[in-house]
């Protein structure tokens, strides 16, 4: 038995459409997340990773199915005991950072701990502390508009971490970032992984997928754990070399394969 942190059973999501009728975004879903695993989520634009990632986070919740965090029905909880442990044990980092433009680095850190009865002096010091782990320990008091793109993701990272949560969910967290800028990022989030935590990151680039020990696919709403590697910079499975490529690069394979990148 693995020590399971979340699971879901069955789970789906529908939306309405344009003309009024559900459609299943999420197709039948079954599955566990270990505490302290780490785990990509892969596949094309609008496949349903980010719905996927909103119903692992709690924020949403699923049309039909169960999922149990620690043990406890999500399903069964208001919105308000949902939003609680959102609060106090699970962190998240966006593309797009959602800091607040107008405080400080350590005041957005802050932030993350605005739900728990720790007084403000403590609040403070952990802050700063989570600053200085993601290498901001000089940037305390810059706002976020004084601050390079990846400056403000290791504040997000900082704001997520700073709760000690259970699991850090990042949707994309690199996709606003240039490569280099973004392989640190990705190192901050192992990091911030490493006291226990578990960690869920939505991806495009399969050379962030590779440093992942699992792989979900998802495709048109069904999910699949992903065996082998994937095709990166520095590998590429014969799945991809046994395609009539008609470009030469892994970019042109994974496209192939995958309808990525759309
Ligand atoms: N709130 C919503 N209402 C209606 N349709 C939605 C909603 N959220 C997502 N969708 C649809 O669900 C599909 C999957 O979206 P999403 O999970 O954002 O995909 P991805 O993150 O893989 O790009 C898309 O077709 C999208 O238009
Ligand atoms: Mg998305």
């Amino acid at each position: 038995m693995t020590d399971a942190l979340l699971t879901l059973e069955q789970v789906t999501k529908s939306f309405p459409g344009k003309d009024g009728t559900m459609t299943q975004i999420l197709h039948p879903t079954t599955l566990t997340i270990a505490r302290g695993e780490r785990i990509a989520i892969v596949g094309p634009s609008g496949s349903g990773k980010s719905t996927l990632l909103s119903l692992l986070g709690t924020l949403d919740m699923p049309t039909s199915g169960m999922l149990r965090y620690d043990g406890d029905d999500v399903t069964a909880m208001n919105e308000r005991q949902r939003s609680d442990l959102r609060a106090a044990r699970i962190g998240f980092v966006f593309q797009q950072f959602h800091l607040i433009a107008s405080v400080s680095a350590l005041e957005n850190v802050m932030v993350g701990l605005q739900y728990t009865n720790l007084p403000r002096a403590e609040r403070h010091d952990r802050a700063a502390a989570a600053l200085e782990q993601v290498g901001l320990g000089h940037r305390f008091l810059h706002r976020p508009s004084q601050l390079s793109g990846g400056e403000q993701q290791r504040v997000a990272i900082a704001r997520a971490l700073v709760k000690r949560p259970d699991i850090i969910f990042a949707d994309e967290p690199t996709g606003a970032l240039d490569t280099d800028t973004g392989r640190t990022i990705l190192d901050l989030l192992f990091d911030a992984a490493d006291g226990g935590a578990s960690l869920v990151v939505v991806t495009h680039d399969p050379n962030v997928a590779a440093r992942f020990p699992r792989r979900l696919h998802i495709r048109d709403g069904v999910v699949r754990e992903m065996t082998g590697q994937p095709a990166t910079d520095s590998h590429q499975p014969d799945e991809a070399e046994r395609l009539p490529l008609t470009g030469t690069t892994e970019q042109t394979a994974m496209t192939r394969k995958d309808d990525d990148h759309a």
